[in-house]
């Protein structure tokens, strides 16, 4: 586990079309057909269903830099979350436990009862971050990504009021306090 020198903190925050360009170079590093800038700064814009949030990394008397940023679309009742991607270099130290539980906090806010996604059958690296933060296996999509006809899994949490949710938030809140005492949010 990677660990945040004394004089860091982060910050999340929802994302803004000032910061389209350092996600965009993060989305280029982490999926081989991953989105353009302007796909980012379209869903800004313009789709209202969709919420994106940033986490900033400021090291010391530096400026802030963005590491990782995440998205869902609200839909009906139920959140689904579009991506989360972290800067290669700080992956491992808990980034991307900050940036889905944001979103988790920003779907409850909004009046939605679960999350969903789906993910690459061969992206265990992110099936567990999701496991993680209370979403489990329901079922799959075969040849779903048209890049290389892979399958998707489909994760889904339980409710947001109900008991097994609740105990994995509380895990998942714990081991955020763990790793990160100057952890500021303004998502909600
Ligand atoms: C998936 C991804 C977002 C994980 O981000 P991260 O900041 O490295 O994840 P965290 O440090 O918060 O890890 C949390 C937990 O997830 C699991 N995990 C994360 N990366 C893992 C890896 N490479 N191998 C195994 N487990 C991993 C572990 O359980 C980890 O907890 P631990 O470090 O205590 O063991 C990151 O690897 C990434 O950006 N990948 C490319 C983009 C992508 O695939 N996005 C997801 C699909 S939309």
């Amino acid at each position: 586990m990677g660990h945040l020198s004394a004089c860091a903190t982060i910050t999340v925050r929802r994302m803004e079309p000032r910061d389209v360009p350092d996600v965009a170079a993060i989305e280029r590093v982490a999926f081989v057909s991953g989105w353009p800038a302007t796909a980012f700064e379209r869903e800004l814009q313009e789709n209202k269903i969709a919420r994106y949030v940033v986490l900033e990394r400021t090291l010391c008397d530096s400026a802030p830099a963005i590491v990782a940023f995440g998205g869902l679309w609200l839909q009906l009742d139920e959140a689904h979350v579009v991506t989360v991607a972290v800067r290669r270099e700080h992956r491992r130290v808990g980034y991307g436990l900050v940036v889905v539980r944001a979103l988790l906090d920003l779907a409850r806010a909004e009046g939605m009862q679960v999350a969903t996604l789906e993910v690459r059958l061969s992206n265990e690296a992110a099936r567990r971050l999701y496991r993680r933060c209370g979403f489990h296996e329901v079922g799959e999509r075969k040849r779903y990504y048209a890049d290389n006809g892979e399958d998707a899994i489909i994760m889904t949490t339980e409710e947001f009021d109900s008991p097994g949710f609740q105990r994995h938030y509380s895990r998942l809140d714990e081991a955020i306090a763990a790793r990160f005492a100057s952890l500021r949010s303004t998502v909600v």
